[in-house]
């Protein structure tokens, strides 16, 4: 059994068909790169994953069960502006995650309990290289240490899924550069299962170990919205040579044009 299966699912919102057939399965520890146009429906396939979205048709199962139509401990997601609360230092906001989780109401622990979640959270602050900006504040943070404590967020609760949208896509190429070794070391060390919208296809070459390209295959010019995109490519990046390279360059470039028409 694979670790997530994808039943040929479909997304549409209304008319518009965002998604269609999109079929593969997925590996506990496989670090899926995902490239494409903007608006194809990326960042919705990973809702799906989340489950704050889910297919109009079809099904995603993990381990063998639907996902549930809500965000679970299962699943971790960092989009590209950060999602921190600003009023809570670095560690103030990790050690929260842990006080939402025990103590739903409260959320405020107390004694023992207390001390481990800190220990927990400096722990994580250290995995993420900011043991140093515990008692900062968000909007004291660089926008590269700002995304580490997004990633240390939803690596809190140990989930099984770490989702990426675009989450170097505003930093610095210096800074981008540290925050891919961030991302490895964590793979590498926790074997979690990542999905990574990029769109940088050489980035999404260097991390992932798999690539896929979301795409539009089928048009209609009087209904553009008739039909949906899906996963025209699906490689194992260890294979993938440089006419392959080209040759997806070349249909995102298409698919750019296209989109922009
Ligand atoms: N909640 C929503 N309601 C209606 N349409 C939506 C909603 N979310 C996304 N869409 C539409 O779905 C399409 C894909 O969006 P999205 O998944 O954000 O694309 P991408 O991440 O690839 O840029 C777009 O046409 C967008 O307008
Ligand atoms: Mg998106």
């Amino acid at each position: 059994m694979s670790f997530i299966e994808v039943n040929d699912i479909w997304k549409t919102y209304g008319d518009n068909v965002v998604l269609e057939r999109v079929k593969t399965n997925v590996h506990a520890g496989e670090f899926i790169t995902i490239v494409g146009a903007s608006g194809c429906g990326k960042t919705t396939f990973l809702k799906m994953l989340l489950g704050t979205e889910y297919p109009t048709r079809g099904k995603i199962l993990l381990n063998g069960k639907p996902i549930p139509q809500e965000p679970s401990e299962d699943r971790g997601i960092v989009f590209q502006k950060y999602s921190v609360f600003p009023h809570l230092t670095a560690l103030q906001n990790l050690v929260l995650t842990i006080e939402l989780e025990q103590s739903r109401w409260l959320a405020h622990l107390f004694g023992s309990a207390y001390r481990l979640a800190d220990e927990q959270a400096r722990e994580m602050l250290a995995m993420v290289g900011l043991q140093h900006a515990a008692n900062q504040y968000p909007h004291e943070l660089s926008g590269g240490m700002q995304q580490r404590l997004a990633i240390a967020q939803a690596l809190m609760k140990q989930p099984k899924v770490l989702l990426l949208d675009e989450p170097f896509g505003a930093l610095d190429p210096g800074i981008r550069a540290d925050m891919h070794e961030l991302i490895l070391k964590i793979w590498n060390q926790t074997k979690i299962n990542v999905f990574m919208i990029t769109h940088d296809l050489k980035e999404g070459f260097y991390l992932g170990t798999r690539l896929w390209v979301i795409d539009k295959i089928r048009h209609d010019a009087q209904a553009p919205n008739a039909y949906g995109a899906t996963i025209t490519y699906d490689i194992p990046v260890g294979q993938c040579d440089n006419s392959t390279l080209n040759e997806i360059d070349q249909s995102l470039e298409h698919s750019r044009k296209e989109h922009a028409a």
